[in-house]
């Protein structure tokens, strides 16, 4: 037998490379139906390994059916063993499908710095753990592992909950009954599309927009249409005249941070219901206002049925424990409760319990209360350093709500991408934006997060960057 066998020194994986090995050479048809193996003695001495982990292997193959003992004469390939040829044949992987088409590809996330000003979920160290810990070991009974009804709809508790906070914080109307409680404001996306989106059916986005949920859409075989937003957000007078679903952020526009005027609200609703257009709102991160009072939500304006709030605590608590919620018009209710079914039941139970505790006990407005403070802070250094960056050609634009700023580059032709590689490269991580734009001309521009950079360390991480800007003089 000209096979190379080897196995390596440490203890305890002996059996299992040596097992691995043999199977694959049958496998791949190194070694063919017929063949001899090595008699274990034989093997295990070439091999430097026990006679008794060379039988182990042998008796493990002859279990599953790839080798046969001959009293007398030795082990061999079973004659029915055939050869996978498309085990190392080139062009053998299967090929899937894109999961969208016509969107390039998602530019690599610039890699991680010293210094983290770039835009996502808030600082960890500010989550409270303990009394997290305490809830789930509440929630996690026997009695709550059996009973969770399979309705697609998520913790009755917490749907309770989520529309008391939002009709009191955001003056949404809406009842227990009429929400569904999803895996994030991702899959609250991706079940409103299934709902409502036909392949070929255009689907509007704000322009620059939020890549995630234009990635989603696309991934429905919709035909994505970006819309330019201004300082008043969504430019409504420049939407197709044929969509079936438009999707926006009116409260805190991402990346740019602006608000929906009223007079663009009114204009909007209007326009979806003279067309039969579903108006998705995501409301994600209006619990962090700096300045003014929010605007009501679109929700809240609607008269007609047509807008669907979709919501999220990954920015209030912590993405990684996948808790969003839609809230759409009774037409829409049920198709969306079996598309939420069908994906995944009822999503985690655990996690569902443990925050319909924390809402119950009434402690999100504390928390809401303690983090702000912290925010609010490495804002306003993050503000105070953003007047030298403006002086070096890089100026905020004015942004009321979020855990993040947007900032664009006098210099058009700058390339955002290669600067925030370059900023990484002084131990400062910032996003760049021109990657966020759909379909109108790119325009190189930064979002920058204070989510996690402790306020005293923000002037270092704007020195670095005037250092960066002035490379480009
Ligand atoms: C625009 C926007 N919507 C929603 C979310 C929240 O998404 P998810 O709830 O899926 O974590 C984010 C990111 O945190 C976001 O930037």
């Amino acid at each position: 037998m000209d096979l190379q066998l080897t196995v390596d020194d440490r203890a305890g994986d002996r059996t299992a490379r040596l097992y691995e090995q043999m199977r694959d050479a049958m496998l791949d048809g190194r070694l063919r139906a017929g063949d001899r193996l090595p008699p274990t003695r034989e093997l295990a001495a070439t091999l430097g390994v026990a006679r008794g982990t060379v039988a182990t292997v042998y008796d493990r193959l002859t279990a599953e059916g790839f080798v046969i003992g001959r009293v007398g004469s030795g082990t061999f390939v079973r004659p029915d063993v055939l050869p996978d040829r498309s085990r190392r044949a080139p062009g053998g992987e299967v090929r899937p499908r894109p999961i969208w088409a016509s969107l390039p590809d998602p530019v690599p996330e610039p890699p991680s710095a010293e210094l983290d000003l770039s835009v996502g979920g808030p600082d960890a160290s500010l989550f409270p753990l303990a009394a997290w810990r305490r809830l789930v070991s509440q929630t996690l009974r026997p009695s709550l592992l059996g009973a969770a009804p399979y309705d697609g709809q998520g913790d009755a508790v917490l749907r309770r909950e989520i529309a008391r906070y939002l009709s009191t914080s955001r003056s949404v109307r809406a009842g227990g009954e009429d929400v569904v409680v999803t895996n994030g404001a991702q899959q609250g996306l991706d079940i409103v599309a299934r709902a409502v989106l036909a392949p070929g059916d255009i689907a509007v986005v704000e322009d620059p927009g939020y890549t995630a949920a234009v990635r989603l859409f696309a991934s429905h075989a919709a035909t994505v249409v970006g819309v330019e937003v201004d300082d008043e957000g969504l430019i409504v007078d420049r939407l197709p005249s044929r969509a079936r679903l438009i999707y926006l952020t009116p409260s805190h526009q991402f990346p740019t941070g602006a608000v929906l005027s009223l007079a663009r609200r009114q204009a909007l609703l209007d326009w979806a219901r003279r067309r039969d257009v579903i108006v998705v709102e995501d409301d994600y991160d209006s619990e962090f206002r700096w300045q003014d009072r929010p605007l009501a939500p679109l929700q809240s304006l609607d008269s007609c049925g047509r807008v669907v709030y979709v919501g999220s605590f990954s920015k209030i608590l912590m993405p990684s424990l996948r808790v969003g919620y839609v809230i759409a018009p009774r037409s829409l209710q049920s198709v969306l409760r079996q598309a939420k079914q069908l994906t995944d039941w009822q999503g985690d139970a655990v996690t569902q319990g443990a925050l319909a505790r924390f809402l119950a006990e009434g402690m999100l407005p504390a928390h809401l209360r303690r983090v702000s403070k912290v925010y609010a802070a490495r804002r306003a250094a993050l503000l105070a350093g953003l007047d030298a960056l403006a002086a070096a050609g890089l100026r905020v634009q004015p942004n009321a709500a979020g855990l993040h700023v947007c900032c664009w580059f006098d210099d058009r032709t700058v390339d955002d991408v290669e600067f925030a590689v370059r900023a990484a490269a002084v131990g400062v991580a910032v996003d760049p934006i021109s990657t966020r734009f759909i379909t109108a001309p790119a325009r190189p521009g930064l979002a920058m997060g204070f989510r996690r950079l402790p306020a005293e360390r923000v002037p270092e991480a704007v020195r670095r960057l005037i250092t960066v800007l002035a490379g480009y003089r």
